[in-house]
Protein backbone atom coordinates (compact mmCIF):
# COMPACT_ATOMS: atom_id res chain seq x y z
CA UNK A 1 0.00 0.00 0.00
CA UNK A 2 3.00 2.33 1.05
CA UNK A 3 4.47 1.83 -2.99
CA UNK A 4 1.05 2.88 -4.46
CA UNK A 5 0.18 5.97 -1.95
CA UNK A 6 3.86 7.23 -2.12
CA UNK A 7 3.50 7.76 -5.73
CA UNK A 8 -0.08 9.99 -5.17
CA UNK A 9 -0.57 14.05 -5.66
CA UNK A 10 -1.83 15.48 -3.34
CA UNK A 11 -4.88 16.39 -5.06
CA UNK A 12 -5.27 12.81 -6.33
CA UNK A 13 -5.90 11.82 -2.95
CA UNK A 14 -8.28 14.56 -2.65
CA UNK A 15 -9.93 13.46 -5.95
CA UNK A 16 -10.00 9.53 -4.56
CA UNK A 17 -11.38 10.69 -1.28
CA UNK A 18 -14.10 12.18 -3.04
CA UNK A 19 -15.12 9.54 -5.05
CA UNK A 20 -14.89 6.49 -2.32
CA UNK A 21 -17.00 9.05 0.25
CA UNK A 22 -19.71 8.93 -2.43
CA UNK A 23 -19.71 5.53 -3.04
CA UNK A 24 -22.56 3.25 -1.22
CA UNK A 25 -22.03 -0.48 -1.61
CA UNK A 26 -24.88 -2.72 -1.16
CA UNK A 27 -24.92 -3.98 2.82
CA UNK A 28 -22.32 -6.84 3.39
CA UNK A 29 -24.62 -9.83 4.69
CA UNK A 30 -23.53 -11.35 7.65
CA UNK A 31 -23.82 -15.41 8.18
CA UNK A 32 -25.59 -14.60 11.43
CA UNK A 33 -28.30 -11.37 11.77
CA UNK A 34 -27.15 -9.94 15.19
CA UNK A 35 -29.76 -10.22 17.94
CA UNK A 36 -32.83 -8.19 17.71
CA UNK A 37 -32.23 -6.61 21.82
CA UNK A 38 -28.72 -5.57 20.46
CA UNK A 39 -29.72 -3.98 17.43
CA UNK A 40 -32.42 -2.28 19.36
CA UNK A 41 -30.13 -0.99 22.01
CA UNK A 42 -27.43 0.06 19.31
CA UNK A 43 -30.07 2.15 17.46
CA UNK A 44 -30.78 4.23 21.02
CA UNK A 45 -27.07 4.38 21.32
CA UNK A 46 -26.34 5.77 18.13
CA UNK A 47 -29.32 7.81 18.18
CA UNK A 48 -29.36 9.24 21.25
CA UNK A 49 -26.23 8.61 22.90
CA UNK A 50 -26.13 7.06 26.81
CA UNK A 51 -25.71 8.14 29.73
CA UNK A 52 -23.42 9.61 31.58
CA UNK A 53 -20.76 10.37 28.51
CA UNK A 54 -21.35 8.89 25.44
CA UNK A 55 -22.20 10.80 22.48
CA UNK A 56 -25.35 9.80 20.10
CA UNK A 57 -23.60 8.46 17.29
CA UNK A 58 -25.32 10.26 14.73
CA UNK A 59 -24.56 13.25 16.13
CA UNK A 60 -20.98 13.62 14.17
CA UNK A 61 -21.98 11.16 11.93
CA UNK A 62 -25.14 12.59 10.89
CA UNK A 63 -28.81 10.77 10.11
CA UNK A 64 -28.23 7.11 9.96
CA UNK A 65 -24.85 7.18 9.66
CA UNK A 66 -24.64 8.23 6.52
CA UNK A 67 -21.76 10.15 6.86
CA UNK A 68 -21.25 14.42 7.00
CA UNK A 69 -18.66 15.72 4.86
CA UNK A 70 -14.67 14.53 4.36
CA UNK A 71 -14.29 14.84 8.43
CA UNK A 72 -16.94 12.38 9.81
CA UNK A 73 -17.23 8.97 7.57
CA UNK A 74 -20.18 7.09 6.89
CA UNK A 75 -20.90 4.21 8.98
CA UNK A 76 -23.72 2.92 8.07
CA UNK A 77 -23.76 -0.53 6.74
CA UNK A 78 -20.82 -1.84 7.70
CA UNK A 79 -19.52 -5.42 9.43
CA UNK A 80 -19.95 -6.01 12.53
CA UNK A 81 -16.43 -6.92 13.44
CA UNK A 82 -15.37 -3.76 11.09
CA UNK A 83 -16.96 -1.37 13.94
CA UNK A 84 -15.97 -3.36 16.53
CA UNK A 85 -12.21 -3.44 15.32
CA UNK A 86 -11.87 -0.13 14.35
CA UNK A 87 -13.46 0.86 17.69
CA UNK A 88 -11.08 -0.78 19.23
CA UNK A 89 -7.92 0.94 17.90
CA UNK A 90 -9.51 4.26 18.58
CA UNK A 91 -10.01 2.76 21.98
CA UNK A 92 -5.78 1.59 22.08
CA UNK A 93 -5.20 5.43 20.72
CA UNK A 94 -6.79 6.98 23.65
CA UNK A 95 -4.93 4.56 26.14
CA UNK A 96 -1.72 5.74 24.59
CA UNK A 97 -2.33 9.70 25.43
CA UNK A 98 -5.23 12.05 26.74
CA UNK A 99 -7.28 12.48 23.07
CA UNK A 100 -8.53 15.53 21.50
CA UNK A 101 -12.09 16.60 22.70
CA UNK A 102 -14.09 15.76 19.75
CA UNK A 103 -12.78 13.42 18.12
CA UNK A 104 -12.99 9.01 17.46
CA UNK A 105 -10.92 8.52 19.73
CA UNK A 106 -12.22 10.01 22.56
CA UNK A 107 -15.35 9.04 22.04
CA UNK A 108 -14.06 5.50 21.64
CA UNK A 109 -12.85 6.30 25.13
CA UNK A 110 -16.66 6.71 26.71
CA UNK A 111 -17.46 3.36 25.13
CA UNK A 112 -17.42 -0.17 27.37
CA UNK A 113 -17.53 -3.55 25.58
CA UNK A 114 -21.36 -4.31 25.83
CA UNK A 115 -21.61 -0.86 24.06
CA UNK A 116 -19.75 -1.16 21.13
CA UNK A 117 -21.57 -4.38 20.40
CA UNK A 118 -24.60 -2.63 20.70
CA UNK A 119 -23.42 -0.31 18.07
CA UNK A 120 -21.58 -2.94 15.32
CA UNK A 121 -24.86 -5.12 15.57
CA UNK A 122 -27.05 -1.79 14.49
CA UNK A 123 -24.64 -0.37 12.20
CA UNK A 124 -24.67 -3.87 10.56
CA UNK A 125 -28.11 -3.30 9.67
CA UNK A 126 -28.70 0.03 8.27
CA UNK A 127 -28.35 0.58 4.72
CA UNK A 128 -24.83 2.06 3.75
C1 LIG B 1 -17.62 13.97 18.16
C2 LIG B 1 -17.93 13.43 16.85
C3 LIG B 1 -18.11 11.92 16.75
C4 LIG B 1 -19.01 11.14 17.44
C5 LIG B 1 -20.03 11.58 18.48
C6 LIG B 1 -18.82 9.79 16.95
N1 LIG B 1 -17.84 9.75 16.01
FE1 LIG B 1 -17.18 8.09 14.99
N2 LIG B 1 -15.80 9.21 14.03
C7 LIG B 1 -15.63 10.57 14.17
C8 LIG B 1 -14.53 11.00 13.31
C9 LIG B 1 -14.00 12.41 13.20
C10 LIG B 1 -14.07 9.83 12.64
C11 LIG B 1 -12.90 9.71 11.66
C12 LIG B 1 -11.67 9.59 12.54
C13 LIG B 1 -10.49 8.94 11.97
O1 LIG B 1 -10.59 8.24 10.95
O2 LIG B 1 -9.44 9.06 12.63
C14 LIG B 1 -14.89 8.73 13.12
C15 LIG B 1 -14.73 7.43 12.71
C16 LIG B 1 -15.52 6.37 13.10
C17 LIG B 1 -15.39 5.01 12.64
C18 LIG B 1 -14.38 4.50 11.64
C19 LIG B 1 -14.98 4.55 10.26
C20 LIG B 1 -14.07 4.04 9.20
O3 LIG B 1 -14.53 3.96 8.04
O4 LIG B 1 -12.92 3.71 9.48
C21 LIG B 1 -16.36 4.27 13.26
C22 LIG B 1 -16.63 2.78 13.11
C23 LIG B 1 -17.09 5.17 14.12
N3 LIG B 1 -16.56 6.44 14.00
C24 LIG B 1 -18.13 4.78 14.92
C25 LIG B 1 -18.79 5.63 15.82
C26 LIG B 1 -19.80 5.17 16.76
C27 LIG B 1 -20.28 3.74 16.91
C28 LIG B 1 -20.18 6.27 17.47
C29 LIG B 1 -21.17 6.35 18.61
C30 LIG B 1 -20.90 5.55 19.78
C31 LIG B 1 -19.42 7.41 16.95
N4 LIG B 1 -18.58 6.98 15.95
C32 LIG B 1 -19.54 8.71 17.42
C33 LIG B 1 -16.35 11.42 14.99
C34 LIG B 1 -17.36 11.03 15.85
Amino acid sequence: MQSVAHDLSDSEISSLAVFFSTQHPPRVQGEHPPPPALVMAGKELAELGAAPDVPACFSCHAADGKGNGARYPSIAGEPVAFVINRLHEFQARAKAGTPSPGTMTAVAATLNERQIEEAAAYLSVIDP
